[in-house]
């Protein structure tokens, strides 16, 4: 029999489709995202795919990488600039090792493999172009409208006003057009057109950054939109963070600004290039009246500028542009996707209220922009407000948004029916108050465009329970809607930053469910660049809020995020890159945080644990709460020994026994201090304080059993069986429970549906996570419907120890799998799918009326080692294809190569 193995895919850093085994190819589309990446500027981009088979047990023995600047030399295999040649390896993640490339070039490349059996045919040839790789490659310049101009513009101490400038450039192209390219960059957001189309359906571009230090530009192929003769290319330029969001409290940069370059090729090998420069126009007197991150957008029908965006355009009462300063240090290719719309949904119901105002409830807290049509008035304002949660008498519940005025509004010049969505603001919410509309509005009238960063959904996850699914669900759509540029903490309050603290373990349980790679890479370089002379880093990064508050708990995040990247992704670039800037922090703990031997700076605690009373967002209680050195110590100790992994990993062997001797005297000053060797208990004998000691490997030897049963009797008899912990305790909970054999208390955890659960949160209506445990009693000054902290290790939890689809300890990018589900009591079934960089890995187990069975995928090029408990199946299980099985203690262990395979039995 003839066996068929292909490779499936492959990408250039994280994606570029490929060659398909027929069967699965279509179950992968995030491959489609990232294929044929445009403006890569870096010297040595990644080049990585996987491999899909229908025969058991496939291994890569090898591969040959081909890339050329031409389609058809790679075709002929002529003319290559890289050909790696049959490497011996089983990797598939290659740096590229060719020619250096050149700025703005298009690039073909190819790979085929060689397998335990025989060699692949050569995968679908894939296109990438290149960026801008040097600075003289830019001969743009950044052009804007260096004043406020209008009227109604304004900074005061909370609001600010600035409308959108509009530029434009009429000009010509000759016949004969190969390609045509635009480099653009416009601060804060900008919108391009060409010939009155938009080039592309990226929104709220270009990625957000610390501007003063990196700026993104986007490279778009335009080719298409670009026609012989009268061109114009058409901008406009809204606020985003770059204009000041409030007039004071987060930092600014300055007025709106544009950089833009249009390289077009002909076929006869010439080029011509329209930049950015003085004889562009630009006014601000356009419709977009008002653009606010926090407060919405505002638009006024009858400024509208017809054609503006169309060659021939009378521009004659538009302003000469004025040149601005460079607004940043380094200016880059954005390395992360745009935010885009994701899904469209429809309102689950559209009410006129005796009011007069139409309610509009989407049935889902989201994060994104409304499109409405409707019926209106020739300049009666139709306002539109958003708001997370409603009162009982259908007014908006505003107060949770503090300064946030979350208004969008549209003035029509006519009577008439209108369809508008605001451009450069987002909001979150479910629910929107609309006035100033006619009519009777439709359900079908709104649309609600579920906005956040282009990846796609790499996991699935289903059980037999409702609770555990239906958090997965708030899960879902807390973490996408909060994936802005930046993992931020919330979408609809006066804040929407990239708290470190929030996401330290999040990011892995995350990494499950989106492909989050090229976005946790972008937000660790906003961290490096947070980072002071003396080492400390932002609380908040990029750091529109410059909190150096020189703890521990919060920055961990940049180390834990690094080691995620590397373990989930298979990918060390950030380990490597950031090293020193880690050391660098992690010295400047050992000098200004710590005191006898203790890291004794803490500043936010074991933030948002369960308060003693409901309307309280922080507890006072002494006894609930963690000492901050406990949460700082333990958290520090377990860095140090990332540190040393890192310090390998990036070839700093030089280094770690130094961060050794730090950690062994950190640990005798910890146990000293905090142990109580006769109870067994640290500290105060909170759940958070026990469960970081045991977790971090702090506890002396043969005193874990003590201190776990600490854990366990606080949290059945004080908490009857409910969590007490904040956002850092939770990052352990439901895995230290598990790992020390009580997973039936993580299982009630996880399904309790009474005061303080996710559970709660559900049957209060939450369609996301929230902020505090409380959140429906709790004051709104700080209480947002929707962030993902208090996630902690849940979803690590949902698929590593439910479903059994973990990275084995040693191994990166799942190329080894523990599957070693656990099966609590009360749960028929799990159906888990996860697309690892190494391909699709599920994991489906059902128990019910005395069967068993349990099916599992295992990527090529990958293997597992499988745990089934005998109570299950008693039998021993038949293999053919398996490497080993063997019985040990309570679990049948067995190891196996890739493929799919079915186990049954009864019990
Ligand atoms: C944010 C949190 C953040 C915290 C730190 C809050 O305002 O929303 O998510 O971690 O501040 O103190």
């Amino acid at each position: 029999m003839k066996k068929k193995f292909q490779i499936l895919f492959l990408f250039l850093f994280v994606g570029c489709s490929l060659c398909m085994a027929k069967k699965i190819s279509v179950v992968y589309p995030r491959v489609e995202m990232q294929e044929n990446p445009l403006g890569i500027d870096l010297k040595n981009p990644h080049f990585s795919w996987q491999l899909a088979s229908d025969v058991k047990d496939v291994k890569q023995i090898g591969y040959e990488i081909q890339l050329a600047a031409d389609l058809r030399d790679l075709k002929r295999g002529d003319n290559l600039i890289w050909k790696s040649g049959l490497v011996q390896s089983d990797k598939m993640q290659i740096e590229y090792e060719g020619l250096p490339m050149q700025s703005c070039e298009e690039y073909y490349w190819r790979v085929r493999v060689q397998t335990n059996h025989g060699m692949s045919s050569w995968s679908a040839i894939q296109r990438f172009s290149t960026g801008m790789l040097h600075a003289e490659d830019w001969h743009a310049e950044w052009i804007g409208e260096n004043a406020m101009s209008n009227s109604g513009e304004s900074q005061t101490e909370l609001h600010t006003r600035l409308a959108a400038r509009y530029l434009r450039k009429d000009f010509q192209a000759s016949s004969h057009i190969d390609r045509a390219t635009l480099y653009i960059s416009g601060l804060g957001y900008y919108q391009a057109f060409l010939n009155g189309k938009s080039v592309s359906e990226d929104l709220l571009t270009p990625s957000i950054t610390f501007y003063s230090e990196t700026v993104y530009y986007n490279t778009y192929d335009v080719t298409d939109l670009l026609q012989e003769g009268d061109n114009a290319l058409g901008v406009i330029l809204g606020n985003g963070r770059y204009f000041w969001v409030r007039g004071s409290g987060m930092e600014g940069f300055g007025l709106p600004r544009l950089l833009a370059q249009l390289e077009i090729e002909y076929t006869d090998g010439s080029k011509k290039i329209i930049a950015s420069d003085e004889t562009w126009k630009v006014t601000s007197k356009g419709p977009i009246v008002a653009n606010n991150e926090f407060d919405g957008e505002e638009y006024d029908m009858k400024k509208e500028l017809p054609g503006w965006n169309l060659s021939g355009y009378d521009d004659s009462t538009w302003k000469n542009v004025d040149i601005m300063s460079v607004p940043c240090k380094r200016l880059l290719a954005q390395p992360s996707p745009s935010v885009a719309i994701m899904e469209r949904i429809h309102p689950s119901s559209v009410t006129r209220l005796a009011s007069g105002k139409v309610l509009i409830d989407m049935g889902q807290n989201m994060v994104g922009r409304l499109k409405a049509s409707f019926k209106g008035k020739a300049g009666q304002k139709v306002v539109m407000r958003f708001a997370e949660i409603i009162n009982p008498d259908s007014t908006l519940y505003v107060a949770n948004l503090r300064s946030a005025k979350a208004t969008d509004i549209f003035t029509p010049s006519v009577d008439g029916y209108f369809s508008w969505a605001p451009v450069f603001v987002y909001h979150g919410f479910r629910y929107v108050e609309i006035d100033g509309v006619e009519g009777d509005p439709d359900i079908k009238d709104f649309v609600g465009e579920v906005m956040y960063d282009r990846m796609q959904q790499t996991g699935h996850f289903e059980t037999s329970d409702f609770i555990i699914n239906q958090i997965f669900k708030n899960a879902y759509w807390g973490i996408r809607g909060n994936y802005h540029n930046m993992p931020t903490d919330c979408p609809q309050r006066d804040e929407r930053h990239g708290w470190l603290g929030d996401r330290a373990t999040g990011c892995w349980g995350e990494s499950f469910v989106f492909d989050n790679a090229l976005l946790y890479r972008k937000w660790l370089q906003d961290i490096e660049e947070s980072q002071r002379e003396d080492g400390v880093i932002s609380a908040v990064s990029p750091r529109f809020w410059t909190i150096y508050a020189g703890d521990v708990t919060w920055p961990s995040v940049y180390i834990l995020a690094a080691e995620m990247l590397y373990r989930h992704y298979g990918d060390a670039t950030a380990i490597v890159k950031h090293y020193d800037s880690m050391k660098r922090w992690v010295e400047y703990i050992y000098k200004n945080s710590m005191k006898d031997g203790l890291v004794v700076r803490d500043e936010w605690g074991d933030w948002c644990m369960p308060p003693e009373a409901p309307e309280l967002i922080h507890s006072q209680d002494p006894m609930r709460k963690t000492d901050g050195a406990i949460l700082g110590s333990t958290t520090f100790y377990g860095l140090l020994y990332k540190m040393i992994d890192f310090a390998r990993i990036s070839g700093h062997s030089e280094d770690i026994d130094n961060y050794k001797t730090h950690a062994e005297a950190l640990k005798k000053a910890y146990n000293k201090r905090f142990f109580n060797y006769e109870t067994a208990q640290y500290g105060n004998n909170s759940v958070t304080g026990n469960l970081l000691s045991l977790r971090y490997g702090l506890v002396p030897d043969g005193y874990e059993k003590r201190v776990f049963n600490n854990v366990v009797e606080k949290t059945e008899k004080d908490c009857k069986g409910h969590v007490s912990t904040g956002v850092v305790g939770i990052q352990h909970l439901m895995r230290g429970l598990t790992e020390h054999g009580r997973e039936d208390l993580a299982y009630k955890i996880v399904t309790n549906t009474d005061y303080p659960s996710w559970g709660y949160m559900i049957e209060k209506g939450a369609t996301t996570i929230w902020e505090l445990w409380n959140g429906d009693t709790a004051a709104p000054d700080m209480n947002s419907a929707n962030h993902v902290m208090l996630l902690g290790d849940l979803l690590i939890w949902y698929y590593e120890n439910l479903a059994g689809i973990k990275n084995s300890k040693e191994s990166v990018g799942f190329r080894h799998i523990e599957m070693k589900p656990c099966f609590p009591d009360g749960l028929d079934y799990v159906n888990a799918s996860y697309q690892s960089v190494s391909g699709k890995i599920v994991s489906n187990w059902t128990r019910t009326e005395g069967r068993f069975s349990w099916n599992v995928t295992i990527p090529a090029n990958c293997s597992a080692t499988l745990y089934i408990p005998l109570s299950l199946h008693p039998e021993k299980p038949e293999m053919a294809k398996a490497h080993s099985i063997q019985c040990e203690g309570d679990n049948w262990i067995i190891e196996l190569g890739s493929g799919n395979y079915c186990f049954k039995s009864d019990m």
